[in-house]
Parts: structure tokens; C-alpha cells; sequence
């Protein structure tokens, strides 16, 4: 069911000093930071040849990514993300297997602008695991 792996999320306190580490020391191409206030995130899209590397900056008191980076101090993987060529028939045979959803299970419009869910660690090892549909 899943395909290509569309990004790998990182967590970082810093934007900055994340991007220069991708951009400058690894010698990456990387986007312009762009705040998404309704995810409560600020993000920066490495992009690699192959695949994107997702830099996320906490936005906000509410952020959701504020409890992680309080716990890993330096960053870490956050998510992974795989694309999915229709996203309500991947939730719902998801979701008959017995996975969970995240939030009310409905798509919502992600960084890329396009529908995203997120499905539980605990379901898949232990990683959070976004699905997009492509
Ligand atoms: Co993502």
C-alpha cells in the first residue's frame, strides 16, 4: 500500500543551526523557513536527490513538537512519511487492521498541501508514521 518515502522528519530546537549543519557542513539544499502557525511548527525542506529531509522548529506555546524537543535537547527523528495514492481507502484499511489514527482521523492539509494523517507509534515500532496522499 505505501510508496516512496516522502520525508524524514527532525525535530530540532534550533532552525538555524539545523540548517546550517544540512546546508552549510552537508552541503544541502535547503528551502526557505516557512511557518505553519495551524500545525504549530516552523519548517525548513532539505531536499535531497532521492527523498526530502523535514526540519521542524516548535511554533508556539501549544506546539505539538514542544514536549520532544524538551526531551531530546538536540533534536531527533520526529516522523516518517510515505505516500499513498488515496488516503481515505488507506485509513480505512488501516484502521480495519486496527491501527490508530491521530486526532479526530480526519486528512488534514499538511506542509506540502496535501491531505496527511498520522498514525500511532505504538502501531508501527515505535515511529510515528505520516501518510500522504500524492
Ligand atoms: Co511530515
Amino acid at each position: 500500500m505505501i510508496g516512496r518515502l516522502n520525508h524524514v522528519a527532525i525535530a530540532v530546537p534550533s532552525l538555524e543551526k539545523a540548517v546550517a549543519t544540512y546546508g552549510g557542513v552537508l552541503g544541502a539544499e535547503c528551502s526557505e523557513p516557512q511557518e505553519i502557525p495551524e500545525h504549530g511548527v516552523k519548517v525548513v525542506f532539505v531536499i535531497l536527490p532521492n527523498t526530502k529531509i523535514e526540519l521542524l522548529e516548535p511554533l508556539g506555546e501549544n506546539s505539538p513538537l514542544a514536549k520532544f524537543v524538551e526531551k531530546n535537547t538536540v533534536g531527533g527523528i520526529h516522523h516518517v512519511c510515505y505516500e499513498v495514492e488515496d488516503i481515505i481507502a488507506a485509513r480505512d484499511k488501516l484502521k480495519a487492521e486496527g491501527a490508530r489514527v491521530l486526532g479526530d482521523g480526519e486528512p488534514k492539509i499538511g506542509a506540502h498541501g496535501k491531505p496527511v494523517i498520522f498514525l500511532h507509534p505504538k502501531d508501527f515500532c515505535g515511529t510515528l508514521t505520516e501518510l500522504e496522499q500524492v
